[in-house]
């Protein structure tokens, strides 16, 4: 099992639907004692997400609940939620899931969902952040962890990281600093949460200590 023993009952869940790359950070954070928590459960709702033999590997649970054979997003969501609950999960983190939550899901678990974006939110939401920033011609990118709420990305923001646009980047080359970024302020965001630093008050998140 990766990471630290969990009595106080510090698990985390994280929902992905590829490659998986912020879900192993979160996870060697877990492993190392930099996040005093486990990750007791990766959940795909693809078969073929890479992040699924990778999770694997460092001894952690996975299950993957295919979308499609569920009637309804709610149903499909129900599904992951019980199977979340079942392991104890406080902590449900997003890392390349490419789905909306359903409302219910969220409401089961507000204020412990998060999410890491590859912009610098509120600007360029959704999908093909980086592309977005380089068409637009922005001299100044990054990443955004963020609560997840209702809307798409609108989330109160709990860290966020810059990286320089030079005039040379592409999508490519700016996506793959981004996640360097990404990397780092996820598995911090997780810490402050298990910590019992971050206070959500309306829009805003308050870091505390
Ligand atoms: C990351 O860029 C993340 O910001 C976005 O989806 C991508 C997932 O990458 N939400 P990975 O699966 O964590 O490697």
């Amino acid at each position: 099992m990766a990471g630290a023993p969990d009595a106080a009952g510090n698990r985390i869940g994280i929902l992905i639907s590829g490659r998986g790359s912020n879900m192993l950070s979160i996870a060697e954070a877990c492993r190392d004692g930099r996040i005093p928590a486990r990750v007791a459960l990766v959940l795909s709702n693809r078969r073929d997400a890479p992040g699924l033999e990778r999770a694997a590997a460092m001894g952690i649970e996975t299950l993957v609940l295919g979308h499609r054979e569920s009637a309804s997003r709610e149903e499909h969501d129900r599904k992951m939620a019980a199977a979340l609950q079942e392991r104890g999960v406080r902590l449900v983190c997003l890392a390349g899931y490419m789905r909306l939550l359903s409302a219910g899901f969220i409401r089961e678990f507000r204020g412990r969902i998060m999410n890491i974006h590859p912009g610098l939110l509120p600007a360029f939401p959704g999908l093909h952040a980086q592309r977005q920033a380089v068409e637009y011609g922005v001299r100044w990118a990054g990443a955004t962890v963020h609560f997840v709420d209702e809307g798409l990305d609108t989330g109160p923001i709990i860290l966020q990281a810059t990286v320089p646009v030079e005039d040379d980047d592409t999508e490519e080359s700016l996506s793959g600093k981004i996640l360097a970024e990404e990397h780092r302020i996820y598995p911090e965001a997780v810490r402050l949460f298990f910590e019992e630093r971050l206070r959500i008050e309306g829009r805003k998140v308050r870091i505390t200590g």
